[in-house]
């Protein structure tokens, strides 16, 4: 018994150390298995010696009854607000009038001479956007949680914050000094943006309701009357001040520690309370706003929502002088990021006609200053999305704009719409060619039939064309696509090498002789960019640059595809649908006859792909075969040749990689993107978007995010660049 006690003892003293390794220094001790297996080393001696059981016990986190009803529960000291400033000068007004207060305020024609001597410390932190908490630790362990409430009394949340993993059960004791007799912790729960989004996920499975961010996903979770609910739900605290406090009088360290409040942070970080780090002790306003602005650059790389910065004045006997106004401190002060959510309304809805002639509507919206910007339209995508929003023009909707994200409409608010909101019908006719529009039942697409015929069509077509990654032509950009539409120069691809002449591009407006000889030379130049690139500019429905590539390698040069009659294209079908069959049959039984799967022709090429090109090549009224034949009479290659086989089908190194399907994902440390995609296919691999069960391999960088959780869920294989690396240069 007395051995079962020293060794529980032990085992919680060893699962305290790591976790705070974990969550509060950031740095793992142990892989999470070594974790869970003392854990559980643990959970089998509690089970043996149920009396050893204590409160504190990591084992304890989740305990208790459902309730009724939160109790009250009066804090010690009351939970305060902070004013806001929105503006630089709000700030600057800041911290003059603390100076004032302070009596450390110099006459304007002295600031120079006293340079920063007069400048005022203090400490700048994360404003976290979840919800207030305040923990009480009596002799070091967790006592009581409580919601801010109305600042003097709150609701009693222990048993749902016990459950919360970096909130310590207990104190850990610094340098061996006692714990403090009573500390009241005041902090932040939140959700990470990660966990928020998996929850939805898993809520939306369920056929439950999605949390419309990560601050009302982390309240929701907190204020659940069943603890074994919240702790199903991934939450996070963040401590940034103290309350009441009690340390024992002899503890000289302890008290010194309270007179900074950077002090005061890295004090209760010692003794296991998550503390950010990201966090600052400046000086003066520009201090202020010069931490203002780094927050704001970091900010769309954080992995939790922050809603602004909060300046503290960092010495405590200046705060002590500088006292409350009301409800709110006055040596501290938030100063708010733009909102990243607003109100507005939703003028009017119109119709984009798009490459492919899809239709997509989009939001007309009353000008809004939202995340930064002044939005004044956004993308709906489709009508189905409109009706899942509930959007009426008219309406009142929430239009939200984080980061660097495209701005969008959220939703309407319902409870605000006028008696004059009305539906949005999408159009029979093409708004831009007037030719029908059709919507295939099984497609949220809804499509004008116009073709070439429309101009927006075209316009279009001609941009993707001309692109980067297409036929990389320079100069012919979005402005003079339009221009050249416009005057009837351009109707087709094959115009731009026929059409444009120095004399009639020289006639279009504010062109002179210099641009259109360059862009003259960047049509010559486009003209070998080899077959794979020109039947990527084709903008062949289904056809992507990785299907292209895939058809060129497969046929040996564009002029084979082109050629390829209906009925080879449907004997094409029927073959790989055999063979399908056939392997599926193969691959319900075991051994041997498993491995003797017979490969499919054009593998990764679908039913949908080759219908897009039958149609795109032997259609009646199909445009390509006649653009293809003036695409080549105007000298444009479309054969593999030799001197750019690098294009397509370079030698490969290694057939490493043969037959895998290998997605890529995150910021790789070294290699980009393209250069990563280019090497898998140098090493027989094969490229794709997205990860599914037939995806063999995820490449994945920093800050990758769902394929990364999907390819976990799925069971593939996840490997970092220096390990595909390692695998590709292994003998
Ligand atoms: S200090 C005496 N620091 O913002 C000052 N508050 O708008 C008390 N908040 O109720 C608050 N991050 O919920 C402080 N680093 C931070 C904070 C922070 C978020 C929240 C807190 C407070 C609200 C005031």
């Amino acid at each position: 018994m007395k051995d079962a006690q020293q060794q529980c003892i032990a085992l919680r003293q060893q699962l305290d150390d790591w976790a705070f390794a974990y969550y509060v220094e950031d740095s793992p001790r142990v892989p999470d298995a070594e974790y869970d297996r003392v854990y559980a080393e643990l959970e089998k001696l509690e089970l043996q010696f149920p009396n050893l059981v204590t409160p504190q016990s990591p084992t304890q986190r989740v305990g208790g009854q459902a309730l009724d009803a939160f109790e009250p529960a009066r804090h010690r000291r009351p939970m305060l607000s902070l004013n806001n400033a929105f503006e630089a000068s709000d700030v600057a007004a800041f911290d003059r009038r603390a100076r004032e207060l302070l009596g450390v305020s110099v006459p304007p024609q002295a600031e120079l001479l006293f340079e920063n001597s007069e400048e005022l410390e203090y400490a700048a932190e994360l404003k976290f956007d979840g919800l207030a908490v305040s923990l009480v630790y009596r002799h070091g362990n967790l006592e009581r949680a409580a919601t801010r409430g109305d600042g003097t009394t709150g609701e009693n949340v222990t048993q749902n914050i016990r459950t919360i993993k970096n909130v310590p059960l207990h104190l850990r004791s610094v340098s061996n000094a006692p714990v403090p007799e009573l500390l009241e912790v005041r902090g932040e729960v939140l959700m990470l943006r990660a966990d928020f989004t998996s929850l939805n996920k898993r809520q939306s499975a369920a056929g439950l309701k999605e949390f419309a961010n990560p601050r009302n996903a982390a309240a929701g979770s907190l204020r659940q009357l069943d603890p074994a609910i919240t702790a199903q739900r991934p939450l996070h605290f963040y401590s940034y001040a103290l309350g009441e406090v009690q340390i024992h009088a002899d503890d000289r360290v302890s008290h010194q520690l309270l007179d900074r409040h950077s002090d005061t942070l890295d004090w209760m970080k010692s003794l296991g309370l998550p503390v950010g780090d990201f966090r600052q002790v400046v000086r003066g306003t520009q201090g202020l706003l010069d931490f203002y602005k780094k927050v704001g650059q970091a900010r769309d790389a954080l992995t939790f929502d922050i809603d602004g910065v909060v300046y503290k004045l960092n010495d405590r006997l200046q705060q002590e002088q500088l006292g409350f106004v009301s409800k709110a401190p006055r040596f501290a002060i938030a100063h708010k990021f733009p909102a990243q959510e607003m109100l507005t309304t939703l003028l009017d809805i119109e119709v984009q006609v798009g490459r492919t002639g899809s239709l997509t509507p989009v939001a007309r919206l009353e000008p809004v200053f939202v995340g930064g910007v002044t939005v004044t339209n956004a993308t709906l995508h489709n009508e189905d999305e409109i009706r899942r929003k509930d959007l009426k023009i008219g309406d009142v909707v929430i239009v939200r704009r984080a980061g660097d994200v495209i701005p969008e409409v959220m939703r309407s608010v319902p409870e605000q719409r006028p008696v004059s909101a009305r539906d949005f019908v999408m159009p029979t006719v093409c708004p831009v060619c007037q030719s029908p529009v059709i919507r295939d039942p099984d497609e949220a697409i809804a499509r004008c039939t116009g073709g070439w015929l429309c101009a927006a069509q075209r316009k279009q077509a001609l941009e993707h064309f001309a692109g980067r990654r297409a036929m990389d032509i320079e100069g012919l950009g979005e402005k003079l696509v339009d221009q050249l539409v416009e005057a009837q120069l351009l109707r087709s691809f094959a115009d731009i090498y026929t059409t444009l002449k120095l004399e009639n591009l020289q006639t279009l407006d504010r062109f002179g002789e210099k641009s259109a000889r360059n862009l003259l030379d960047g049509i010559e130049v486009s003209k070998s960019r080899g077959p794979a690139r020109l039947l990527y500019a084709l903008g062949i429905r289904h056809v992507g640059e990785e299907v292209s590539r895939l058809l060129i390698d497969h046929f040996g040069s564009l002029d084979q595809v082109v050629a390829t009659s209906a009925e080879q294209w449907n004997l094409l079908l029927e073959q790989k649908a055999a063979i399908q069959k056939e392997n599926q049959k193969r691959r319900g039984k075991t051994g041997l006859e498993r491995l003797a799967l017979d490969p499919v022709p054009l593998e990764g090429i679908g039913e949908r792909i080759i219908e897009s090109l039958r149609e795109a090549f032997t259609g009646l009224n199909s445009p390509y075969p006649i653009e293809f034949a003036r695409l080549k009479e105007a000298g444009l290659q479309t054969e593999v040749e030799s001197s750019n086989a690098g294009e397509l089908s370079k030698p490969a190194t290694s057939q490493i990689l043969a037959g895998k399907t290998v997605v890529v994902t995150g910021t790789l440390p070294t290699l980009s993107r393209d250069a990563m995609h280019e090497l898998i296919r140098t090493h027989g691999g094969k490229v794709a978007s997205s990860v599914s069960s037939k995806t063999h391999l995820l490449v994945a960088g920093s800050d990758a995010g769902s394929k990364l959780t999907k390819a976990q869920e799925l069971g593939v294989t996840v490997i970092d660049e220096d390990a595909l690396m390692a695998m590709l240069h292994s003998p």
